[in-house]
């Protein structure tokens, strides 16, 4: 299935329709979007942070019209789509669970659970997966910087968008993230990372991970109509050794 068949290109007026969405949480939305960057004073009060913004992204559903009007997520989202193998697979920092279902409808003999530490992310990808017929996905709710869960040992892992917001506290999340679960993953394991890259120096730098071995990298920059930007993104596949 390609993306646009799962999740149409919203063409609209975001500005109307975000304020549509979000009725008389709009400045409380506007003023966590602006704080999001430097909100971080230490890792508890970050999360928390994280955990209510969120809820609100995802109650409002303006998450999902996000991902529907950034052409980045399509490229991503197909090109991970076609990488993910085996008959388990994981999706880290999940949120609503838009595109983890988009890959369990494209892949139904995989086993698919969906992790995010906001439970109503969690509560609204269970309901939206049972809405949109996939019956090869479960969520659940936890904190994945734990390492505890058995959904550490699946045959793929995908974290999309997510690491930054794991280590907020650390410059080079992307090597320390992979560096840390590498103990909970099995030899063999496709790991699978994506990410949009406002500046240089959060690219991954994957010939620096120990334990993993590098399988393909590519960057796309696409033009956004709807925001009148470039945006650019990465993705990087791995398999552990
Ligand atoms: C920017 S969103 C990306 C969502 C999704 N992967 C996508 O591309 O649409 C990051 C998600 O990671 C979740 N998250 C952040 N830190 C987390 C943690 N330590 N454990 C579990 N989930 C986390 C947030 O709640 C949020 O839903």
């Amino acid at each position: 299935m390609k993306f646009r068949e799962y999740l149409p290109l919203f063409e609209g007026d975001l500005w109307s329709e975000g304020r549509r969405r979000l009725g008389d949480k709009l400045e409380l939305y506007d003023s966590m979007q602006r704080q999001i960057n430097n909100r971080y004073k230490d890792v508890v009060t970050y999360r928390e942070f994280i955990k209510k913004f969120c809820a609100l992204n995802v109650s409002s559903g303006m998450h999902e019209l996000l991902l529907s009007m950034d052409p980045c997520t399509k490229w991503d989202a197909e090109e991970i789509s076609r990488e993910i193998e085996g008959t388990s697979a994981t999706d880290l920092g999940c949120c609503d669970g838009t595109l983890t279902i988009f890959y369990a409808l494209n892949h139904p003999e995989i086993e698919f659970t969906g992790v995010d530490m906001c439970h109503e992310a969690v509560d609204i990808a269970t309901e939206k997966s049972r809405a949109r017929g996939a019956k090869n996905t479960r969520f659940v709710c936890a904190d994945v910087m734990s390492c505890e869960g058995e959904y550490f040992s699946a045959d793929t892992l995908i974290a999309q968008g997510s690491v930054y917001q794991f280590l907020p506290h650390l410059t080079d999340y992307n090597r320390n993230f992979m560096e840390t679960i590498r103990h909970g993953l099995r030899t063999g394991c496709k790991v699978i990372l994506s990410q949009s890259i406002p500046n240089k120096s959060d690219q991954f730098r994957p010939e620096k991970v120990d334990g993993y071995k590098l399988l393909r990298y590519d960057t796309k920059t696409v033009h956004s109509l709807p925001l009148e930007t470039d945006l650019s993104s990465e993705i990087a596949v791995f398999r552990t050794i």
